[in-house]
Protein backbone atom coordinates (compact mmCIF):
# COMPACT_ATOMS: atom_id res chain seq x y z
CA UNK A 1 0.00 0.00 0.00
CA UNK A 2 2.90 2.25 0.62
CA UNK A 3 3.67 2.70 -3.17
CA UNK A 4 -0.16 4.14 -3.47
CA UNK A 5 0.13 8.13 -4.43
CA UNK A 6 -1.70 10.07 -1.77
CA UNK A 7 -4.48 10.90 -4.44
CA UNK A 8 -5.52 7.51 -4.92
CA UNK A 9 -6.40 6.79 -1.61
CA UNK A 10 -9.27 9.32 -1.67
CA UNK A 11 -12.50 7.98 -2.35
CA UNK A 12 -15.26 10.50 -2.77
CA UNK A 13 -18.82 8.75 -2.57
CA UNK A 14 -21.54 9.94 -5.63
CA UNK A 15 -24.22 10.28 -3.12
CA UNK A 16 -27.13 11.03 -5.64
CA UNK A 17 -29.33 9.87 -8.28
CA UNK A 18 -28.50 12.07 -11.19
CA UNK A 19 -26.39 10.52 -14.01
CA UNK A 20 -25.14 13.77 -15.03
CA UNK A 21 -24.60 15.39 -12.27
CA UNK A 22 -22.07 12.53 -11.00
CA UNK A 23 -20.68 12.33 -14.46
CA UNK A 24 -19.72 16.14 -14.09
CA UNK A 25 -18.38 15.75 -10.18
CA UNK A 26 -15.89 13.06 -11.97
CA UNK A 27 -15.40 15.15 -14.65
CA UNK A 28 -14.35 17.94 -12.51
CA UNK A 29 -12.50 15.80 -9.62
CA UNK A 30 -11.02 12.97 -11.72
CA UNK A 31 -7.50 13.52 -10.90
CA UNK A 32 -7.24 14.84 -7.53
CA UNK A 33 -9.81 12.22 -6.11
CA UNK A 34 -8.71 8.48 -6.84
CA UNK A 35 -11.73 6.32 -6.34
CA UNK A 36 -15.69 7.38 -7.06
CA UNK A 37 -18.07 5.28 -4.30
CA UNK A 38 -20.95 3.97 -6.45
CA UNK A 39 -23.45 3.25 -3.31
CA UNK A 40 -26.94 2.10 -3.76
CA UNK A 41 -28.71 5.03 -4.71
CA UNK A 42 -26.76 6.11 -7.95
CA UNK A 43 -26.27 2.22 -8.55
CA UNK A 44 -30.28 1.48 -8.43
CA UNK A 45 -31.07 5.10 -10.05
CA UNK A 46 -28.41 4.84 -13.38
CA UNK A 47 -27.93 0.97 -13.61
CA UNK A 48 -24.22 -0.54 -13.65
CA UNK A 49 -23.57 1.46 -17.00
CA UNK A 50 -23.20 4.65 -14.70
CA UNK A 51 -19.82 1.96 -13.93
CA UNK A 52 -18.49 2.04 -17.55
CA UNK A 53 -19.13 5.65 -17.77
CA UNK A 54 -16.82 6.47 -14.93
CA UNK A 55 -13.98 4.54 -15.77
CA UNK A 56 -14.60 6.36 -19.55
CA UNK A 57 -13.82 9.60 -17.73
CA UNK A 58 -10.73 8.40 -16.38
CA UNK A 59 -12.22 7.43 -12.60
CA UNK A 60 -11.71 4.64 -10.51
CA UNK A 61 -14.70 3.07 -8.73
CA UNK A 62 -15.97 1.64 -5.94
CA UNK A 63 -19.03 -0.37 -6.08
CA UNK A 64 -20.58 -0.53 -2.44
CA UNK A 65 -23.25 -2.05 -2.66
CA UNK A 66 -22.71 -5.04 0.21
CA UNK A 67 -23.38 -8.11 -1.28
CA UNK A 68 -24.82 -10.56 0.50
CA UNK A 69 -26.70 -13.98 -0.35
CA UNK A 70 -25.88 -17.55 -0.96
CA UNK A 71 -22.38 -18.38 -2.05
CA UNK A 72 -23.00 -18.87 -5.89
CA UNK A 73 -24.85 -15.44 -6.40
CA UNK A 74 -22.72 -13.45 -4.64
CA UNK A 75 -19.59 -15.09 -6.73
CA UNK A 76 -21.23 -14.66 -9.73
CA UNK A 77 -21.37 -10.59 -8.33
CA UNK A 78 -18.19 -10.62 -8.27
CA UNK A 79 -17.13 -11.87 -11.40
CA UNK A 80 -19.43 -9.23 -13.08
CA UNK A 81 -17.70 -6.67 -10.39
CA UNK A 82 -14.18 -7.87 -12.77
CA UNK A 83 -16.14 -7.68 -16.01
CA UNK A 84 -17.38 -4.04 -15.13
CA UNK A 85 -13.69 -3.18 -14.10
CA UNK A 86 -14.43 -1.98 -10.93
CA UNK A 87 -11.36 -1.18 -9.00
CA UNK A 88 -13.06 -2.62 -5.49
CA UNK A 89 -16.13 -3.74 -4.44
CA UNK A 90 -18.06 -5.02 -0.96
CA UNK A 91 -19.59 -8.23 0.05
CA UNK A 92 -20.65 -9.18 3.98
CA UNK A 93 -18.73 -10.95 6.53
CA UNK A 94 -21.96 -12.08 7.77
CA UNK A 95 -22.56 -14.24 4.74
CA UNK A 96 -20.23 -16.50 6.16
CA UNK A 97 -16.82 -18.11 5.11
CA UNK A 98 -17.97 -20.26 2.11
CA UNK A 99 -19.38 -17.17 0.76
CA UNK A 100 -16.56 -15.24 0.54
CA UNK A 101 -14.41 -17.45 0.14
CA UNK A 102 -15.79 -18.84 -3.24
CA UNK A 103 -16.39 -15.09 -4.24
CA UNK A 104 -12.50 -14.42 -3.77
CA UNK A 105 -11.61 -17.21 -4.92
CA UNK A 106 -13.54 -16.74 -8.53
CA UNK A 107 -12.38 -13.74 -9.17
CA UNK A 108 -9.23 -14.18 -8.25
CA UNK A 109 -8.79 -17.19 -10.86
CA UNK A 110 -10.77 -15.45 -13.71
CA UNK A 111 -8.63 -12.37 -13.19
CA UNK A 112 -5.43 -14.63 -13.50
CA UNK A 113 -7.28 -16.31 -16.74
CA UNK A 114 -8.14 -13.43 -18.44
CA UNK A 115 -5.49 -10.94 -17.39
CA UNK A 116 -7.99 -8.67 -16.16
CA UNK A 117 -6.87 -6.22 -12.76
CA UNK A 118 -8.39 -8.43 -10.20
CA UNK A 119 -10.65 -6.04 -8.02
CA UNK A 120 -9.68 -5.35 -4.41
CA UNK A 121 -12.73 -7.18 -2.32
CA UNK A 122 -13.68 -5.62 0.80
CA UNK A 123 -15.70 -7.17 3.82
CA UNK A 124 -18.31 -4.91 5.81
CA UNK A 125 -17.90 -6.33 9.05
CA UNK A 126 -20.68 -4.43 11.32
CA UNK A 127 -22.97 -1.92 9.86
CA UNK A 128 -21.88 1.41 12.17
CA UNK A 129 -25.54 1.98 12.55
CA UNK A 130 -25.49 -1.47 14.38
CA UNK A 131 -25.27 -0.91 18.32
CA UNK A 132 -25.12 -3.31 20.91
CA UNK A 133 -28.89 -3.41 21.77
CA UNK A 134 -29.42 -4.14 17.80
CA UNK A 135 -26.80 -7.10 18.38
CA UNK A 136 -28.84 -8.67 21.11
CA UNK A 137 -31.81 -8.40 19.18
CA UNK A 138 -30.43 -10.66 16.25
CA UNK A 139 -28.82 -12.90 18.62
CA UNK A 140 -25.34 -11.41 18.45
CA UNK A 141 -24.30 -11.54 22.21
CA UNK A 142 -21.37 -10.00 21.87
CA UNK A 143 -19.66 -6.40 21.96
CA UNK A 144 -19.59 -4.50 18.80
CA UNK A 145 -15.81 -4.11 18.94
CA UNK A 146 -15.16 -7.94 19.33
CA UNK A 147 -17.60 -9.28 16.62
CA UNK A 148 -15.59 -6.73 14.50
CA UNK A 149 -12.36 -7.72 15.09
CA UNK A 150 -14.12 -11.72 14.66
CA UNK A 151 -15.23 -11.00 11.51
CA UNK A 152 -12.43 -9.17 9.99
CA UNK A 153 -10.27 -12.30 10.51
CA UNK A 154 -12.80 -14.51 9.05
CA UNK A 155 -12.43 -12.21 5.86
CA UNK A 156 -8.86 -12.26 6.09
CA UNK A 157 -8.63 -16.29 6.54
CA UNK A 158 -11.35 -16.20 3.50
CA UNK A 159 -8.78 -14.80 0.89
CA UNK A 160 -10.98 -11.20 1.43
CA UNK A 161 -8.33 -8.05 0.79
CA UNK A 162 -9.89 -6.32 3.60
CA UNK A 163 -12.05 -4.07 5.92
CA UNK A 164 -14.41 -1.42 5.72
CA UNK A 165 -14.10 -0.04 9.27
CA UNK A 166 -13.81 3.35 11.26
CA UNK A 167 -10.24 5.25 11.47
CA UNK A 168 -10.50 4.59 15.18
CA UNK A 169 -10.49 0.82 14.45
CA UNK A 170 -7.86 0.96 11.87
CA UNK A 171 -4.89 0.91 14.48
CA UNK A 172 -5.94 -1.96 16.19
CA UNK A 173 -7.15 -3.92 12.75
CA UNK A 174 -4.46 -3.35 11.22
CA UNK A 175 -2.45 -5.25 14.33
CA UNK A 176 -4.67 -7.83 13.90
CA UNK A 177 -4.76 -8.14 10.46
CA UNK A 178 -1.22 -7.57 9.13
CA UNK A 179 0.40 -5.24 7.02
CA UNK A 180 -1.13 -6.25 3.81
CA UNK A 181 -4.83 -6.48 4.50
CA UNK A 182 -6.61 -3.00 3.33
CA UNK A 183 -8.31 -1.05 5.52
CA UNK A 184 -10.66 2.05 4.12
CA UNK A 185 -12.43 4.28 6.75
CA UNK A 186 -15.07 6.36 6.22
CA UNK A 187 -15.91 8.94 8.90
CA UNK A 188 -13.23 11.04 8.06
CA UNK A 189 -13.17 14.73 8.37
CA UNK A 190 -10.44 17.66 7.92
CA UNK A 191 -9.81 19.94 11.11
CA UNK A 192 -12.65 22.22 11.59
CA UNK A 193 -14.53 20.65 8.95
CA UNK A 194 -18.65 20.30 10.12
CA UNK A 195 -18.99 16.35 11.29
CA UNK A 196 -22.77 16.35 10.57
CA UNK A 197 -24.15 12.89 11.10
CA UNK A 198 -20.81 11.06 11.82
CA UNK A 199 -20.40 10.85 15.57
CA UNK A 200 -16.53 8.90 15.93
CA UNK A 201 -14.60 10.76 13.30
CA UNK A 202 -10.70 11.34 12.65
CA UNK A 203 -8.59 13.99 10.41
CA UNK A 204 -7.30 12.43 7.28
CA UNK A 205 -3.92 12.31 9.03
CA UNK A 206 -5.10 10.45 11.92
CA UNK A 207 -6.70 7.78 10.01
CA UNK A 208 -3.46 7.14 7.68
CA UNK A 209 -1.27 7.21 10.45
CA UNK A 210 -3.63 4.73 12.47
CA UNK A 211 -3.51 2.61 9.57
CA UNK A 212 -5.98 3.54 6.80
CA UNK A 213 -5.04 2.96 3.21
CA UNK A 214 -8.69 4.30 1.70
CA UNK A 215 -10.49 7.49 3.33
CA UNK A 216 -14.16 7.85 1.87
CA UNK A 217 -14.69 11.65 2.27
CA UNK A 218 -17.99 13.39 1.10
CA UNK A 219 -19.60 15.93 2.34
CA UNK A 220 -16.48 18.07 3.33
CA UNK A 221 -15.59 17.94 -0.17
CA UNK A 222 -19.34 18.39 -1.32
CA UNK A 223 -20.38 21.51 0.56
CA UNK A 224 -17.57 22.74 -0.28
CA UNK A 225 -17.34 25.96 -2.45
CA UNK A 226 -14.52 24.98 -4.12
CA UNK A 227 -14.63 20.97 -3.98
CA UNK A 228 -10.95 20.67 -5.87
CA UNK A 229 -9.25 22.82 -3.61
CA UNK A 230 -11.06 20.93 -0.62
CA UNK A 231 -9.72 17.72 -2.17
CA UNK A 232 -6.55 18.90 -2.76
CA UNK A 233 -6.32 19.77 0.33
CA UNK A 234 -7.24 16.72 2.01
CA UNK A 235 -4.68 15.31 -0.12
CA UNK A 236 -1.67 17.35 0.92
CA UNK A 237 -2.52 16.26 4.21
CA UNK A 238 -2.47 12.34 3.50
CA UNK A 239 0.79 12.83 1.87
CA UNK A 240 1.77 14.58 4.80
CA UNK A 241 0.93 12.21 7.04
CA UNK A 242 2.25 9.23 4.98
CA UNK A 243 5.87 11.03 5.07
O1 LIG B 1 -20.33 12.78 3.83
P1 LIG B 1 -19.56 11.72 4.52
O2 LIG B 1 -18.06 11.94 4.47
O3 LIG B 1 -20.05 11.45 5.93
O4 LIG B 1 -19.86 10.40 3.66
C1 LIG B 1 -19.42 9.14 4.07
C2 LIG B 1 -19.83 8.09 3.09
O5 LIG B 1 -19.43 6.82 3.61
C3 LIG B 1 -21.34 7.97 2.82
O6 LIG B 1 -21.48 7.49 1.47
C4 LIG B 1 -21.79 6.92 3.80
O7 LIG B 1 -22.93 6.23 3.37
C5 LIG B 1 -20.57 5.99 3.82
N1 LIG B 1 -20.42 5.22 5.06
C6 LIG B 1 -20.32 5.80 6.30
N2 LIG B 1 -20.17 5.03 7.41
C7 LIG B 1 -20.11 3.71 7.30
C8 LIG B 1 -20.19 3.11 6.06
C9 LIG B 1 -20.35 3.90 4.94
O8 LIG B 1 -20.34 7.01 6.42
N3 LIG B 1 -19.92 2.99 8.37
Amino acid sequence: MSVMKAYERLVLPLDLSDREEALALVEELAGVVGVFKVGFQLFTACGPEIVSDIRKKGGEVFLDVKYHDIPNTVKNAGLECLRLGVKIFNIHAAGGKRMMADCAQAVKEEAARTGERAPIILAVTLLTSIGEQDMQDIGLDQLPADYVKKMALLAKESGIDGVVCSPLEAADLRGTCGEDFVLLTPGVRPAGAARGDQQRVATPAEAVSWGADYLVVGRPIMQAEDRREAAENIVKEIEEAVG
